[in-house]
Parts: C-alpha cells; sequence; structure tokens
C-alpha cells in the first residue's frame, strides 16, 4: 500500500530505504520476530508518517541517513501500536494479512509489539539526536496510551461526547501525526516557526486521518481497506459518526439497538442505515473538511518548494481515501 505515493516515484525509493532500516532491526535470534513483522512490512502500510517526517525535513537541512533512521523508529512505532490494538480489537486483518495476534496467538503479539519499541530505543541511541525530540517522542507515546486507555475506559457510551472523542483521537492518533512533522523538521534545524507549524499541520491533519478512519469503519470496504470494517461497533467505541447520529435519535430506536452487547448481522445493518439517515457520517466528515482545512491553510503559508506540494496534495488525498 506503499502506492499511496506512487505519484511520487523518486519519493517511494526514499520510502524503500526507510523500509530496508526496519527490515535490518527485526532481525535476532528468535525469528518469529522477523517472522511475524515482516509480513506487516511487506505488504505494507501507507507509510504516511515516516514520509510526513522526511517531507517536513526538507524544509531544512539534515543528513538524509539520520532523517531515514528516525523516520524507520516512527513507523515500527506506530507498526508496535498496530499490533497492540489488534490484540485489544481481537482483529483479524492487518495491511491485507493476517494479524500478528490471529497467526501467532496474543502472547506473541504482545512480545512482538514490546520488541519493536525496545529496537526504537536502539535505533534512537544509533545518531545523535536532539534531546528535545527524545522528550517529545516519549510523550506522544504518553498520549497514545492514554488515548486508547480513555477510549477502551468509556466503551459502549460511557460518556460519549464529542469533547470525550476529540480527546481520545487527539491522544491516541494526531500525537503520532504531530510528532511526525515536528520532529522532521526539528532534526533538519527549520526555523522555530516554521517547526511550530509542521507539528501543528501533523496535528490536524491526523484529526482529520482518525475522523476519516472512523468514518471506513461504518461505509469502507474490508478488501480495500486491508482490515476489517465494523469493527468499532462490534468493540464498543462510539466514534463520531455515531456521535452524532445519536443526537438525532430522537425516538431512541438507535440507542436501543447499540444496547445489544453482542450485535447480529441484522442489527449492525440496521444501526448503519440509521447513521446516515441521522446524518452522522455527513456531520463527522464536515468535522474532518475542517480539520483539513485548517491544516492546508498552515501548509499555503509554508516556504515554497516540492515538499509543500506533496504534502498539501497528500493531506487533501487522506481526505478522500478508500483505505
Ligand atoms: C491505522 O493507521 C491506525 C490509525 C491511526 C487509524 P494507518 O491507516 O496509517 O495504517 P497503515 O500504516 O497504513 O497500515
Ligand atoms: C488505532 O485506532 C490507533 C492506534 C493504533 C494507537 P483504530 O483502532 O481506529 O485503528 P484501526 O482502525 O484498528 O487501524
Ligand atoms: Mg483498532
Ligand atoms: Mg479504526
Amino acid at each position: 500500500m506503499i502506492k499511496f505515493w506512487n505519484d511520487y516515484p523518486a519519493f517511494i525509493e526514499e520510502l524503500n530505504e526507510v523500509k530496508s532500516i526496519i527490515k535490518q532491526n527485526i532481525k535476532s535470534r528468535e525469528s518469529i520476530l522477523e517472522e511475524s513483522i515482516s509480513p506487516m512490512l511487506e505488504n505494507g502500510g501507507k507509510m504516511l508518517r515516516p514520509a510526513f517526517l522526511i517531507l517536513a525535513s526538507r524544509f531544512g537541512e539534515c543528513d538524509l541517513d539520520k532523517i531515514h533512521n528516525i523516520a524507520a523508529v516512527i513507523e515500527m512505532l506506530h507498526m508496535a501500536t498496530l499490533i497492540h490494538d489488534d490484540i485489544i480489537d481481537d482483529a483479524e486483518i492487518r495491511r491485507g494479512c493476517d494479524t500478528v495476534q490471529f497467526k501467532h496467538g496474543k502472547d506473541y503479539a504482545v512480545y512482538v509489539g514490546d520488541f519493536l519499541f525496545c529496537q526504537c530505543f536502539n535505533m534512537l541511541a544509533k545518531y545523535d539526536y536532539h534531546m528535545e525530540n527524545l522528550r517529545d517522542i516519549s510523550k506522544a507515546l504518553t498520549k497514545i496510551c492514554m488515548g486508547e486507555i480513555t477510549q477502551y475506559n468509556l466503551r459502549y457510551g460511557k460518556n460519549a461526547s464529542l469533547r470525550n472523542y476529540i480527546r481520545i483521537i487527539s491522544g491516541k492518533t494526531a500525537a503520532l501525526f504531530a510528532i511526525s512533522f515536528y520532529v522532521g523538521a526539528h532534526e533538519a534545524n527549520c526555523h522555530e516557526s516554521i517547526t511550530n507549524s509542521l507539528g501543528k499541520i501533523g496535528y490536524n491533519a491526523g484529526m482529520a486521518f482518525q475522523i476519516i478512519d472512523d468514518i471506513l469503519d461504518f461505509n469502507g470496504n474490508t478488501k480495500k481497506l486491508g482490515k476489517s470494517a465494523l469493527r468499532d461497533l462490534q468493540k464498543g467505541y462510539y466514534t463520531l459518526p455515531l456521535i452524532y447520529a445519536l443526537q438525532n435519535d430522537k425516538d431512541g430506536k438507535l440507542k436501543k439497538l447499540l444496547d445489544s452487547q453482542c450485535l447480529t448481522e441484522l442489527e449492525i445493518d440496521e444501526i448503519l442505515l440509521l447513521v446516515n439517515k441521522y446524518d452522522g457520517i455527513n456531520k463527522a466528515k464536515a468535522v474532518a473538511d475542517r480539520y483539513t482545512e485548517k491544516a492546508i491553510n498552515r501548509i499555503e503559508k509554508l516556504p515554497d518548494c516540492e515538499a509543500k506540494r506533496i504534502i498539501k496534495a497528500s493531506v487533501s488525498k487522506l481526505l478522500n481515501r478508500e483505505y
């Protein structure tokens, strides 16, 4: 799915370099580690976070090896969170293949995620990165963890509100997007105002990204997504389309359906119909539009260069994606 960047063949070369750094760093004497991570790496994700890190670094100057190494770290951290997220969600498919937890069991999946985290520390020690970047990456990881825990605590609609939803996704997703942009710019010694602005672009793009991911969970196609749709509903996560639909659920029909802990296919179909009918999808999309617009407005103010054009095009593309 590195195909996301198909319009930029030279850039794909760079992302392949990041992939090969990851490949080198998942080798160990326990073959299960490489064996379970490789399919996920080879089948590929969109590589958004390392891509944005590299693009942000183009606004300054830096040793490319150093940038590629930290881009690999960011992707590995992301992969670790996905492997652990799939345990919690009992997910069976990720990036079009069996999840680690499904194929090798939850015990191994915990270890595999932990191994990726540990390798990241080794890799960060390899170069002389700015201390603030290391500190901010740790902070972002704490935010991801908090976001995931809050989401878990509020399952099945406990305190479902726009405010809580925004808090959850700022932590579990936007924090890593923000740090990817920020770290790339900071390592390239960009001017402080550009670095801060790129961090904010990442935050807003990340917010829009997660809202679209949540919409795709309702109306996406498992094959295109490379992961199961309708998982959030089944796990009791009340995401933005549902939160908005519930505001229009005057007769309590939707709420009543949601009260069932184990949803049948028929009930899920009915919920989907109501979420659409009560404008949940459209309203959520409008919020994603607004976050994207905020990101684009800031992108427009960046100095003109090729990286700026690629960032702008890809942030817009994320809004209309199917995977
Ligand atoms: C999935 O992220 C997790 C979310 C934050 C929604 P991506 O959609 O970027 O996953 P890959 O890396 O492309 O598989
Ligand atoms: C996951 O969000 C965010 C993290 C991995 C921290 P989702 O739960 O929406 O991601 P998917 O849909 O499983 O990819
Ligand atoms: Mg998940
Ligand atoms: Mg999701």
